[in-house]
């Protein structure tokens, strides 16, 4: 599965959630997530990320956010259409620790 990780936090461009062919995104108040048991692993959505927020769970040290977006993509409903992102989207791209600042 992909799972979106903290970069996406406070961006929330949605380009991913207009290329997905299961629909399988969830959305937050401030970010989205993967439904990784409806993930179909096509690998789409990463490049089209401008956040760079989507990765592969394959890579090492997502472990933690594999076990969030499962969470949350419980809890949160389901997004298929991309809307205008947050005004001050590009001032968070790249920012560290968004995670702790703001994910409520
Ligand atoms: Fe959707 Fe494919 Fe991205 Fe999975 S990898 S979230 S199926 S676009
Ligand atoms: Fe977030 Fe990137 Fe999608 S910033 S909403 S994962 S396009």
């Amino acid at each position: 599965t992909y799972v979106v990780t903290d970069a996406c936090i406070r961006c929330k461009y949605m380009d991913c959630v207009e290329v997905c062919p299961v629909d399988c995104f969830y959305e937050g108040e401030n970010m989205l997530v993967i439904n990784p048991s409806e993930c179909i692993d096509c690998g789409v959505c990463e490049p089209e990320c401008p956040a760079e927020a989507i990765l592969p769970d394959t890579e090492s040290g997502l472990e933690n956010w594999l076990e969030l977006n499962t969470k949350y993509s419980a809890e949160w409903p389901n997004i298929t259409v991309k809307r205008e992102s947050p005004e001050d989207a590009d001032e968070h791209k790249g920012e560290e620790g968004k995670f702790d600042k703001y994910f409520s």
